[in-house]
């Protein structure tokens, strides 16, 4: 059977259980076709058929037979599509793990679009309906927009920007980047994982055939939820993997099981850890420290971090008591977000004939996890060599040494070859990791002057068996020194873990705290913003409150429900984050072929860390971008942070600008340079060829809030971010449809090192808000904990049309303090979006919602019953 790819002849198997997808990347190497959701929803796979963009996950590699296949690495006939170079111009990736499927279906309808309206933009639903079928997990959208509509304008006709704001941006929009999904080593074996399928249950004893196997369970061998790894095997195909995992029987003792959490809570209710040391090892669905609480049961806690407490809780009562109209009080619920990065957790491990173990993995510390991978196998730190060149998309779930790098290390040991492993969607969406669901009581009292005089909030944490709720602890750092009594509890149930999600605990917070000090505002007839800006004492947030006020479309929005049919609003949220560090963050650069290479651990997630360090080595160098290189995502590099706690960019930064000067340093000391200043030209890199100097993150002026690292190498340092979100939406009162039409995200970070990936990282991050306000919820089954939405389908993240206008202001000021001036904007752009919506839902419809996602059901019963 034959077909053409990219105008090669291929020959194409017989099986028919072989996709489009398996044939391309497996058979022929071509993985710039990616595979994300294998149900057709995600368009990672999009391939032109005769010319027409297909999605090759559902397709059968037989379906291909006498057809002319083209690939995202056979668009533009060998030369670069202006579509590639109009996503690069305009950054229109992150990840970049979606890029090449929207690549493929934007060549397809630039095409198609300039040879019916010539070099003509089209309009924004136009773009937004020719890209429908693909989804961006990053939420790199309204990049995605300007390069479609500039390309259909053929303003990319030309060749390519020399320096594109992103560094491998050619390298993401040809397909040529490498993800560990792709990396498929010589002789390497596959593994699957098989999964539990009780929610609590003694295992006493799992049969693997013959297959190899290695054993996940714990050593209590209790399974504690529906899709917990229990064993993964391995064989030389996926086919036979496959096949050796359905081989395996396990047996089981039920137990009694608390799959649902209102059940959990429950006198008599199965316990999920009974132990000390079981509730010692619980997972941690937080950033950090999780600090120590007493349990009861099922529910862990309280965890109070308020100050004065009594006073707060005496003053809510009276206020109560008296029925004081200054007193708000409300219970705000938010639904699980899944991460569902599109590139799942992947791992692919081997071990030289040295004993040396090189481990491919999808991970977000490429650092930290070759530590953790030393430890675990008992290896000299330099034996283990971890690479992640792209992640495609991490969230916080990507973090240290997980089940796929376990199972996958094992098992290369075992079968004596590399292995493979991959969590296939259901996986990915059951145990890869989720934000936890919360409760949260509050209250706030305002004094006859409008001043906070008290607030209470008790916030209960659905993290399946994990813990970490730390909720209302963030409550301690916005809105002043009023009494408070903040506290916390996490409520386990035989459901899968959460993981730290991009601000843990933070949208469930705002999502109430934000509500409710708009309900004030409108209680005590203040505007929302100026009241905030009072009770804040931010001084950086205040600027932010400033710039809000003053757009037109806070100015101008009209005072009460507008009538018809539909009805737009304006909401605002704040919001505050920490401002985490690495201070042994290093970077050496070397100069090699008259280019300077900079060389740092640093995994590239999507947020640009590749840009942030080329760009200030160019601009302290004084060299063109396209002679500094970066080799980023090695262990075998100098050490660099984990991209977690948005501590990346402000290690970075500094560390490369120190390098950078010693660099200059040695340039001048060498006579070498532009009239020996240090800044330097092609000739006088050629005259430094081999020179290598290291760079180090200097210390903050002011010093950190701790004086040590923290385990995972962090440093708390002073000061701490801001957002301001000022959203505006259209409520369909007759369908109960919201949509966000326009969006401004004021953030404050300080100095900002790489201007358009930062920025897209904000859009980003206001996409993200966007979905778990209106669309993100998992569901589970209440008898087993069975995760229901376990396809992308079912579980539902925003699409291109979904996207609102986004506009981001940065603030740069009062980050003076800190070397190198920036801090890190990753999580603080993203926790307040969500109730910005819900503020602005309120002020469409004078209806107040409480519970997330904001589904039409909720909201047509929430304005039927006002
Ligand atoms: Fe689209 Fe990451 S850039 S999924």
């Amino acid at each position: 059977m034959g077909t053409t790819v990219n105008g090669t002849p291929a020959q194409i198997g017989a099986d028919p259980a072989t996709t489009a997808a398996e044939f391309v990347r497996d058979g022929l190497g071509l993985t710039g076709t990616k595979t994300a959701c294998n149900a057709g929803v995600c368009g990672s796979c999009t391939l032109l058929l005769d010319g027409a963009p297909a999605a090759s996950c559902l397709l059968p590699a037989t379906a291909l037979e006498g057809r002319s296949v083209t690939t995202v690495e056979g668009i533009g006939n060998g030369a670069e599509h202006p579509v590639q170079r109009a996503f690069a111009a305009h950054d229109a990736m992150q990840c970049g793990y979606c890029t090449p499927g929207f690549v493929v279906e934007a060549a397809a309808f630039v095409d198609r679009h300039r040879a019916e309206h010539g070099d003509t933009a089209p309009a924004r639903d136009e773009i937004a309906d020719a890209l429908a079928g693909h989804l961006c997990r990053c939420g790199a959208y309204p990049g995605i927009y300007a390069a479609v509509a500039s390309a259909c304008a053929g303003e990319h006709d030309g060749a390519a920007e020399s320096a594109p704001p992103r560094t491998e941006a050619a390298e993401k929009a040809s397909g040529r980047a490498r993800y560990t999904t792709d990396v498929r080593p010589e002789g390497c074996w596959e593994a699957v994982i098989v999964r539990s399928t009780r929610a609590h249950a003694h295992v006493l004893g799992v049969d693997a055939g013959g297959a190899h196997h290695v054993d996940l369970l714990g050593a209590d061998r209790t399974v504690r939820y529906v899709g917990q790894p229990l064993v993964a095997v391995a064989a030389p195909t996926a086919a036979k993997a496959r096949a050796a995992a359905e081989q395996v029987s396990v047996d089981y003792r039920d137990l009694p099981a608390a799959a649902d959490p209102a059940a959990a809570r429950l006198p008599g209710a199965a316990v999920v850890h009974s132990t000390r040391a079981e509730r010692g090892a619980a997972p941690s669905h937080s950033e950090g420290f999780v600090p120590p609480a007493r349990w009861k049961d099922n529910v862990r806690g309280p965890f109070n971090m308020g100050w004065r407490s009594a006073t707060a809780v005496k003053r809510i009562r009276e206020a109560a008591r008296r029925g004081d109209d200054r007193l708000v009080t409300g219970v705000f619920q938010t639904a699980v977000q899944a991460h569902t990065p599109l590139e799942p957790h992947a791992c692919v491990a081997r071990w030289d004939d040295a004993g040396d173990l090189h481990i491919h993995v999808s991970t977000q510390a490429v650092a930290a996890l070759a530590e953790e991978a030393a430890e675990r196998w008992e290896l000299p730190r330099g034996r283990v060599h971890i690479t992640a060149e792209h992640v495609g998309g991490a969230f916080g779930a990507k973090a240290g040494l997980r089940v796929e790098t376990v199972a996958a290390v094992e098992l290369a040991r075992a079968c004596g070859a590399p292995v493979r492993l991959v969590f296939d969607r259901a996986a990915e969406l059951t145990d890869g990791g989720h934000r936890p669901a919360s409760r949260t009581e509050i209250a706030l009292l305002a004094d006859a002057d409008g001043h906070l005089s008290a607030m209470t909030m008790d916030a209960y944490s659905d993290g399946g068996v994990s813990v970490g709720g730390m909720v209302t602890t963030l409550a301690r750092l916005m809105y002043g020194r009023g009494p408070r009594r903040l506290r916390d509890f996490d409520v386990v149930s035989h459901r899968p873990p959460g993981a730290p999600f991009r601000g843990p605990n933070g949208p469930q917070l705002l999502w109430a705290l934000e509500q409710a000090v708009d309900d004030m505002a409108h209680r005590i007839g203040e505007d929302p913003i100026a009241l905030r800006r009072r009770w804040d004492g931010n001084t950086k947030r205040h600027a932010l409150y400033d710039w809000a006020a003053a757009l037109p479309v806070w100015r101008e929005r009209t005072a009460g429900a507008p009538p018809g049919r539909f009805r737009r609003g304006v909401g605002v949220a704040a919001a505050n984050w920490m401002y985490l560090v690495d201070s042994a963050t290093t970077i050496e650069l070397v100069v090699e072929d008259g280019t300077v290479v900079a060389e740092t651990a640093v995994q590239d997630i999507g947020t640009g860390a590749r840009s942030v360090v080329s760009g200030v080595v160019a601009d302290e160098l004084g060299v063109p971008a396209g002679l500094v290189r970066v080799r980023a995502g090695h262990s075998d590099l100098p050490y660099a942070p984990a991209s977690t706690g948005s501590r990346t960019t402000a290690s970075l930064g500094p560390a490369a600008r120190d390098a950078a000067a010693k660099l200059q340093e040695e340039a001048r000391g060498r006579g070498a340079g532009t009239a020996g200043s240090g800044r330097l030209d092609a000739a006088a890199l050629a005259a430094l060829e081999g020179l290598r100097v290291r760079g180090r993150r200097r210390r903050d002026r002011r010093g950190y809030v701790t004086p040590f690292a923290l385990p995972d190498g962090g440093t708390i340092g002073r000061g701490f971010t801001g957002a301001v979100h000022v959203v505006e939406v259209e409520v369909d009162t007759l369908l109960g449809a919201v949509r966000p039409t326009r969006c401004w995200a004021g953030i404050s970070a300080g100095r900002i090192y790489a201007e358009r990936p930062a920025r897209n990282q904000c859009e980003g991050g206001v996409v993200q808000g966007i979905g778990y306000a209106l669309y993100e919820q998992r569901r589970d089954d209440p008898l087993t904990g069975a995760v229901l939405t376990a396809n992308m389908e079912d579980y539902r993240i925003p699409g291109i049309g979904d996207t609102p206008e986004i506009t981001v202001h940065f603030h740069e000021e009062g980050w003076e303090h800190v070397t190198g001036g920036g801090v890190g904007l990753g999580e603080v752009s993203t926790i307040g979006v969500a109730a910005a919506v819900g503020n602005a839902v309120f002020d469409a419809t004078g209806w107040r919602p409480r519970e997330l996602p904001l589904r039409p059901d909720r909201i047509l019963e929430g304005i039927g019953a006002k």
